[in-house]
């Protein structure tokens, strides 16, 4: 079989998918915004829920790549709606492309206040992961 670029994206986001795949990517990460998490004034900090976008696509670059990696990039980042403390914040990813060493993924951020059964899009952006090996350099991902 050719293992062209488009090929292995079929491959390579059934690797990242280890839950099921949902309207908004697959749901890598679940959490409840708390009072720590604020900024000061009141909402919560846009840099809290960066780290959970990070967390996610680390999550789904790992399983891809099969091992360590880096933030390359962050674009088109947008804060769409705040999120209150209390809040389920669910983030769901999508891997777009997959290069050599570098995996494209698109996170999704969405809220749902604690005593309601709606949820909305708070954030989204896309990050690029690099496949790294022991010594920090690119390696190529796997294509078996
Ligand atoms: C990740 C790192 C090793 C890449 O080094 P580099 O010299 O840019 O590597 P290369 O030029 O060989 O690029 C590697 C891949 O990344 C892609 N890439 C590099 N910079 C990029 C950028 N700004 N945006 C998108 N893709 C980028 C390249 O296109 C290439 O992809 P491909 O192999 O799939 O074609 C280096 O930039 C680094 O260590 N950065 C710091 C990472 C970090 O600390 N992140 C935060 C904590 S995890």
């Amino acid at each position: 079989m050719t293992d062209t670029t488009t090929d292995f994206l079929e491959t390579a986001q059934a690797r990242g998918s280890h839950g099921r795949q949902q309207k908004d990517g697959v749901l890598l990460v679940r959490t409840i915004a708390m009072p720590a998490d604020t900024n000061p004034s009141g909402d919560v900090f846009g840099g809290w829920i960066m780290s959970q976008m990070d967390l996610a696509a680390g999550n789904m670059a790992a399983r891809v790549s099969q091992g360590r990696g880096a933030t390359v990039s962050v674009e088109a980042m947008q804060f769409l709606r705040p999120l209150k403390v209390g809040d389920e914040v669910t983030l769901y990813a999508t891997l777009t492309k997959v290069g050599r060493t570098s995996m494209r993924i698109h996170i999704d951020v969405w809220g749902r206040p604690r005593m309601s059964e709606q949820s909305h899009k708070v954030t989204e952006a896309e990050f690029v992961f690099v496949a790294l090996d022991e010594d920090g350099k690119p390696r190529p991902i796997p294509r078996d």
